[in-house]
């Protein structure tokens, strides 16, 4: 069922590996007794989830909740869907995927950091299959040198508000995506809906992009019609959230080129 055939490394050099990798954003299941979610103290002790000893990353355990959207809209799995994964990080949406019997999945991100952490699970994880998937160290803009073949699927998750030009960026993505495209994204919060408002970042920190400039959308009208224009015309609104009273809040719309096709998952059409 899995690569990890050739050598099993034990638990404690396992858990020495991914302390070496560290920090994750992901938390990915590697066998019974591992998760990448794990920060492993110098003493062997394992801490989960504290994230002033993550370099300030937040360790997210997102499976449960994304294979529930999964199953809504794919209730007899994903065998023959392919997946494009868009700053992939540790990779994580591929590999649960792979646990519905996704049949091929790609992943890239910008960073090697994140893209040898998705390596490392590849090889090691024994949770779920790990073949027929492959990651790749790319900038989003580069994304038609890897000369992909269009995919059923698209994950296209915080990834927007790092990007300089995140329309052109989405819509690279969007033309490969032949069914699904899912947006997650921070937005500004407390604005009109209808526009998009620009930032600063740093292009070294780990989690953010590596231009500078970034957009901000205002709420998920922007995005939806955005997404409509781009060719998936039926977009449901999962969820628009404010996080911490911050003037920041989180977008996730899940976009299709056919109607009825999001019927089965949660949300509101707009
Ligand atoms: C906020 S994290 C999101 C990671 C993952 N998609 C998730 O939802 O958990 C942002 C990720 O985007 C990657 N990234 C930033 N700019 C990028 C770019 N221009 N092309 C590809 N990846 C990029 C970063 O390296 C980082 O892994």
């Amino acid at each position: 069922m899995t690569d990890a055939t050739a050598e099993t490394p034990s638990n404690e050099e396992l858990a020495k590996q991914i302390k070496e990798l560290s920090p994750w954003h992901m938390g990915i299941q590697i066998n019974d007794d591992l998760n990448t979610g794990m920060v492993i103290a110098e003493n062997g002790e394992i801490i989960v989830r504290e994230d002033d000893k993550n370099d300030g990353i937040s360790l997210l355990q997102l499976r449960n909740g994304f294979l529930k959207q999964i199953d809504a809209v794919y209730p007899d799995g994903v065998e023959d869907k392919t997946f494009l994964d868009c700053a992939c990080n540790a990779g994580g949406y591929g590999f649960w995927l792979r646990e519905r019997g996704l049949k091929h999945g790609i992943g890239f991100d910008v960073r090697e950091h994140w893209i040898k952490q998705a390596q490392f699970v590849q090889k090691h994880r024994t949770s779920g299959p790990t073949d027929q998937l492959e990651f790749k160290i790319s900038d989003l803009y580069d994304l038609p040198k890897l000369n992909l073949a269009p995919v059923d699927i698209t994950m296209f998750k915080g990834i927007f508000y790092h990007l300089p030009d995140p329309i052109t960026g989405m819509k690279l993505a969007a033309d490969l995506t032949k069914e699904h495209f899912i947006l997650n994204t921070s937005i500004v919060w407390g604005e009109e809906d209808g526009y998009m408002k620009y930032g600063i970042e740093s292009r070294e920190l780990l989690m953010s992009g590596v231009h500078g400039l970034r957009w901000f959308p205002t709420g998920p009208k922007v995005l939806a019609q955005t997404l409509k224009w781009m060719g998936f015309e039926h977009t449901k609104l999962l969820f628009c959230m404010q996080i911490d009273k911050a003037n920041e809040g989180r977008v996730e719309i899940h976009a299709a080129r056919t109607k009825g096709f999001l019927d089965n998952l949660p949300g509101e059409y707009i």
